[in-house]
């Protein structure tokens, strides 16, 4: 099997990680992977922020972890909201699985390509990341409260552009651990010749 299918077929999310830091080269190499990624009409409209700074990080889950608490139960509360709502009571709680690295994929607001630019450009830098041996995962909780005072006014503190939401964000550093096997795949390939 050619390296490019390999690493795709062996990538696995990574939820537990070492304290080293990843190196500036490979971070570098990581974002250009993404910048690389196709977006519709090549307008390359997205910003990628890339934060290693551990205070910054512990700033961005205590958003997180504050925006959660402002957030009613209500019985439509989807389950796993609820249960992040619940973690969030825990002034220790944490939402980026101790990662040391996080990255916030911003892109205009009101755009249809948006969504789908951010999505591939962090694909390819997850890829780009397996291929290093550097593990990562997408991570949905600030995308999800990207419109919450709170998560904007951390967002303008990252100078990320007003006219910019959160569609995607990733963490990323050495797993600690193993990562078990991708599962088997369900029957979704179809192919009418
Ligand atoms: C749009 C999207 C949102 C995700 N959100 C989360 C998340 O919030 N937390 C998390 O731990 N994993 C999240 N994941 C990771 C998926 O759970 C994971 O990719 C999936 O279970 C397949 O496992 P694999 O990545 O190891 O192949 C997300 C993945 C995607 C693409």
């Amino acid at each position: 099997m050619n390296a490019v299918l390999d690493n795709i077929l062996t990538r696995r999310s990574v939820r537990a990680f070492k304290e080293e830091q990843i190196p500036g080269e490979d971070l570098n190499a990581i974002l250009t992977a993404g910048s690389y990624a196709p977006n519709g009409m090549g307008m390359q409209s997205w910003k990628f922020t890339a934060v290693q700074n551990a205070a910054v990080i512990k700033k961005v889950n205590e958003a997180i972890r504050r925006t959660l608490l402002t957030i009613p139960v209500v019985p439509e509360t989807h389950p796993y909201v609820a249960s992040l709502i619940e973690k969030a009571k825990d002034e220790h709680a944490d939402f980026l699985y101790h990662a040391p690295t996080y990255i916030i994929v911003t892109n205009l607001k009101d755009s249809g390509n948006a969504m789908p630019d951010s999505a591939l450009a962090i694909g390819n830098m997850m890829l780009a990341a397996h291929s290093l041996g550097i593990g990562s995962c997408w991570l949905n909780q600030l995308p999800g409260l990207t419109h919450m005072p709170l998560i904007r006014e951390l967002l303008t503190d990252l100078d990320v552009p007003e006219d910019h939401i959160v569609y995607g964000s990733v963490v990323m550093g050495y797993a600690a651990g193993d990562t078990s096997p991708a599962e088997p795949r369900k029957n979704v390939i179809r192919i009418i010749r």
